[in-house]
């Protein structure tokens, strides 16, 4: 573990749920941390845990920007990336966090050879409300370099990554964890979103024909793309997760309810676009699609 004076100091982008969740664990960790925001501007936040209250402040960023946590909405990944690239040192280090599946191929072409790259996928939940930041769910990260230049600086960087939303797991292949993800999210997220229900509301007998045909669908899917996620396995961990879950509103849910953009182009989205280009046919999902497409009037109040 470095020491104070070594360790390295991090832009953390956007002032969302995770990012603050990440930049206040790293400052408690006594990483110096700024934040890039749309309007530069200093913030204080009190992040709360179960037991704790602490009140972290932050200074705008400094160009040029050198290691940066960027976790944004998947559909603002791509803006965001264009708008940063101008501004990072040529030896910057990015880690991306968002839900859904990445385009690791164009992430890997935003970076210069001497910038490094990371996504990061996290199970860790946290709620943003006026002035603070809520540490609602502990969990854990995986963490993958996607070049050279990231895996040159992986000590350091997984050590940060480790303070800011660990236990990290690194791996070099970060693909299926993130399928395995995805296979949750394909089910639980536009599921909750379309019926405004919670999570555990999923386990009734009445979604377990619809639930068993998406999970199929993605299985079949991962499978063409060389992923190996196996049906009753994955199955099992869907429905682990609505249970473990049961209580909470999905993100997606969520961003419906407050009329806010889904990611659905990352989960459901990705899934329609990959099994297109293997001229599978995943009709469930397929509707699923279309029924949140459709569905675009306000909704009742939350149960
Ligand atoms: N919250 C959770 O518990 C949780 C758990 C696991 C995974 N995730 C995933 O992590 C990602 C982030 O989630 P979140 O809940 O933290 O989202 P969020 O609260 O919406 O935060 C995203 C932040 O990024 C900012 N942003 C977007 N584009 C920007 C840009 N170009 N420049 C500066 N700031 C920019 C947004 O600002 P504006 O509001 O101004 O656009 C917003 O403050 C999502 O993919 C989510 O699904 C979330």
């Amino acid at each position: 573990m470095p020491s104070a004076q070594q360790k390295l100091s991090w832009v953390i982008v956007g002032q969302g749920a995770i990012g603050l969740l990440a930049a206040c664990r790293l400052q408690q960790a006594a990483y110096p941390v700024a934040l890039w925001l749309r309007q530069p501007n200093a913030l204080t936040v009190t992040l709360e845990t179960a037991t704790t209250k602490t009140t972290c402040q932050f200074a705008p960023a400094q160009k040029p920007l050198r290691q940066l946590f960027i976790a944004v909405k998947a559909y603002a990944v791509a803006e965001c990336l264009t708008q940063l690239s101008t501004e990072l040192s040529p030896d910057a280090q990015l880690v991306i966090s968002h839900n859904g599946m990445p385009d690791l191929a164009y992430l890997q072409s935003v970076a210069a050879s001497a910038q490094g790259i990371w996504f990061l996928s996290t199970s860790h939940a946290a709620l943003r409300t006026a002035d603070s930041v809520l540490h609602t769910g502990q969990g854990q990260s995986i963490l993958s370099p996607l070049n050279n230049a990231a895996r040159q600086a992986e000590s350091a960087i997984v050590a940060a990554m480790t303070e800011a939303l660990g236990p990290v797991q690194l791996t070099a292949d970060i693909r299926p964890a993130l399928w395995r993800k995805l296979a949750v999210n394909a089910v639980i997220n536009p599921l909750t979103a379309l019926h405004n229900c919670r999570n555990g509301e999923l386990v009734s007998a009445a979604f377990t024909a619809q639930i068993a045909r998406l999970i199929a669908e993605v299985c079949q899917l991962a499978a063409l793309e060389h992923i190996e996620l196996e049906l009753q396995q994955t199955k099992a961990h869907v429905y682990q997760v609505m249970q473990a879950t049961a209580q909470n509103y999905s993100s997606m849910q969520q961003d419906r309810y407050y009329q806010r953009p889904l990611e659905i182009d990352a989960i459901t989205g990705f899934i329609i676009r990959t099994a297109s280009k293997h001229q599978l046919a995943v009709p469930e999902n397929q509707a699923l699609w279309e029924a949140l497409q459709q569905v675009t009037s306000p909704q009742s109040p939350q149960p």
